[in-house]
């Protein structure tokens, strides 16, 4: 856990004050039902250096744990838990303005998931799926301005990119994992955020559950985790 404040500066001229750990967790109780399954959506608009979304990834793999585990056995299975994990990874999304943010929230990230891919992939262990995971995070954990939904500078003034997210789904039953791209704006717009939060609190995310709403996607591609490759970035 970081400290709640870095500078006077950074709370005047962006409002940062990290939330302690013990109000996040208190939080995602609320959601409970959500942060103890692998493959529900979270997206934090203003993630900071990531306080949120490692304690949703930890929880997330708890629950990779326990479905990688077989029936009337007691541990996980390596290459499942690999999968579950992935799938874990590429459900967490997040915004912030500064960079140096970013950064440390992607390495937040990429080192809780490391140290349980280690701990139970052990002698399965692949480069490959650890360059996987780094890519998800770099897509998955964009600098950019939650308000205009732009990528932004390194002085925090809007680009000309918009800011776009990648859904993530493993369709094959096997190592390959499939992604569509789609701008925030296309998202925001699909979404029927007063309908989804009137009938379960939430939004969705990509397509609506229902099948009413599905927005337009940008580009799509197909990779395979486990092999070295030129991703379509
Ligand atoms: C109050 S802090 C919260 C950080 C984190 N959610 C937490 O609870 O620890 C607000 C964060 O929002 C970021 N921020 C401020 N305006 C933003 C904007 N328009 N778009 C994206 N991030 C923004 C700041 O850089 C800061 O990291």
């Amino acid at each position: 856990m970081t400290k709640q404040i870095k500078s006077k500066e950074r709370v005047s001229d962006h409002g940062e004050v990290f939330t302690a750990e013990r109000e996040v967790n208190a939080m995602l109780d609320l959601v409970k039902q959500e942060t103890d399954r692998v493959d529900s959506r979270f997206l934090e608009p203003a993630c900071g250096d990531g306080n949120f979304v490692t304690e949703i990834l930890r929880r997330k793999l708890e629950a990779a744990k326990k479905r990688a585990i077989p029936p009337r056995k007691k541990k996980p299975l390596p290459l499942e838990f690999e999968k579950q994990s992935v799938i874990a990874i590429a459900s967490i999304y997040g915004v912030d303005l500064l960079n140096d943010n970013v950064i440390t929230c992607r390495n937040r990230l990429f080192d809780i998931w490391n140290a349980e891919y280690e701990a139970i992939c052990k002698g399965e262990i692949s480069e490959e799926c650890r360059e996987a995971v780094r890519f998800i995070l770099s897509r998955n954990i964009v600098c950019g301005n939650a308000l205009t939904l732009m990528c932004v500078d390194d002085e925090q003034n809007d680009t000309d990119m918009p800011i776009v997210f990648s859904e993530w789904t493993i369709p094959f039953n096997d190592t390959r994992i499939q992604r569509k791209d789609y701008s925030f704006e296309e998202l925001m717009r699909g979404a029927n955020i007063e309908d989804d939060i009137r009938r379960t609190a939430q939004m969705s995310l990509f397509a609506d559950e229902k099948g009413e709403v599905e927005p337009s996607f940008l580009q799509q591609y197909i990779f395979d985790y486990r092999r070295s490759q030129d991703y379509g970035r």
